[in-house]
């Protein structure tokens, strides 16, 4: 009997099985926050939403296209927290915190919200533990930072865990970068997605986020940040990546990291379990030196992290999915068309999708019944007149595409 309400799109149940896992997660960051000098802060579920849009920045996806926003009875907009930076930067001002002895070390952990679209590893509804240090700029705070997180990682038994690091600069130093950046940007407009040429004047170096393979490839032979430090902001990249050695953390440099926030300066880093698939990051975080004082306060460096409480219990097999779709697409092909089906699972699997084909001969109607085992969110069809269809697994709705440029059609 199929019930006749589920839960809405992009979240879930946690069931007693589940629960217990979490529970034990929580127990693990109280006693290792602890044991690392952090207090336990609880910050409200919303918001104003102005406070996201300044804190986390209009270039970003998390507040162009992304937050849950309502206006209450009195008519005020408020936005269900998508992150936990902001509100605590809010926070440390709101209660004076500045007036106590610097840092200020704090640990969280809830509910979170951004409207994504869902697949394994990425809800709507999505639980984060964090921490931020917040009123030094020291580089004892970011391998401090590092430090936990990965502990917290290996005590919770999260494993081929890899690190990335990089250096921003401070908003100071990267202003020649990015003047720099964004010449070689308005060089190339023509080959980047529209969404990169929309915002690139706002924020140059989102570019390096996106997953468009005309954009990539671009963003490969563009200058990285790394090679532009310079007086300060090189000392404190070298500082850390010393202290990180020190104590045996092992990292690659990766100068195209950086980060779905616009706060960000000088280190950003991210922990990915390659196990995970397409969403492959469990946690990451970095420097924002310049947020509070966006937020009204005095200048306050800080710097925090936050991880993804279902990717650590998907990474340890914890957690399995009940919803989202195992795989972005599946290609069908008619008889014919099998080797066109091959090199398109290629482009889509280089473009970061999860893709798939038949591999055992079906016709057709067999490929679409495997795609549907699979939990394919959409499926091509390469039809034996040339063409090429997109079918959503869910709805079964359907629209002909053009055949050369089926992964625009289905990276959206
Ligand atoms: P973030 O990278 O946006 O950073 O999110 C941190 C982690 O939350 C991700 O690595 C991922 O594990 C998890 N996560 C994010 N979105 C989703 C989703 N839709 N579904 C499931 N898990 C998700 C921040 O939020 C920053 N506030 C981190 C930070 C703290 N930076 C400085 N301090």
């Amino acid at each position: 009997m199929s019930a006749s309400h589920q839960a809405p799109r992009g979240t879930f149940d946690i069931l007693p099985e589940e629960a217990t896992a979490r529970a034990r997660i929580e127990a693990a960051a109280a006693e290792l926050a602890a044991r690392y000098g952090y207090g336990r802060i609880e910050t409200p579920i919303f918001e104003d939403t102005e406070l996201f849009v300044r804190g986390v920045g209009t270039s970003t996806d998390i507040v162009r296209k992304e937050m849950f926003s309502f206006e209450d009875l009195g008519g005020r907009p408020l936005t269900l927290r998508p992150e936990g930076t902001a509100p605590i930067a809010r926070a440390y001002l709101e209660h004076g915190m500045h007036r106590l002895p610097q840092p200020v070390k704090l640990w969280y952990l809830g509910p979170f919200f951004r409207h994504e679209r869902p697949q394994a590893g990425r809800y709507r509804q999505f639980t984060q533990v964090g921490a931020e240090a917040i009123g030094s700029g020291d580089p004892l705070v970011d391998a401090e930072m590092i430090l936990l997180l990965d502990e917290l990682l290996r005590a919770l038994g999260v494993a081929e865990l890899r690190l990335r690091l990089s250096s921003l600069g401070s908003p100071a130093g990267r202003r020649a970068y990015r003047e720099e950046l964004l010449a070689y940007l308005r060089a190339h407009a023509s080959e980047l997605a529209p969404d990169v040429r929309a915002r690139m004047e706002e924020n140059p170096l989102r570019a390096f986020d996106s997953k468009d393979p005309g954009t990539r490839e671009v963003m490969a032979g563009a200058p990285k940040i790394l090679e532009r430090l310079e007086g300060e902001d090189a000392e404190h990249f070298a500082a850390v990546r010393r202290l990180l050695e020190q104590a045996g953390i092992a990292y690659e440099l990766d100068p195209t990291l950086v980060r779905g926030l616009d706060y960000y300066t000088r280190t950003v880093f991210a922990f990915e379990c390659e196990r995970l698939g397409a969403q492959s990051e469990v946690g990451g975080g970095g420097r924002y030196d310049a947020l509070v004082e966006q937020l009204g306060g005095p200048p306050t460096p800080a710097c925090g992290w936050a991880a993804g409480i279902e990717r650590i219990l998907l990474a340890t097999g914890e957690r399995r999915e009940p919803h989202a779709a195992a795989i972005d697409v599946f290609v069908a092909a008619a008889e014919g068309r099998r080797e066109g089906a091959l090199a398109l699972v290629t482009e889509l699997r280089r473009a970061g999708l999860s893709a798939d084909l038949d591999l055992a001969g079906r016709g057709l109607r067999g490929q679409m019944r495997q795609a549907d085992r699979l939990g394919a969110r959409r499926a091509v069809i390469l039809g034996a007149d040339g063409g090429a269809t997109v079918r959503d697994m869910a709805t079964g709705e359907q629209r002909q595409v053009d055949p050369a440029s089926v992964l625009e059609a289905v990276a959206g």
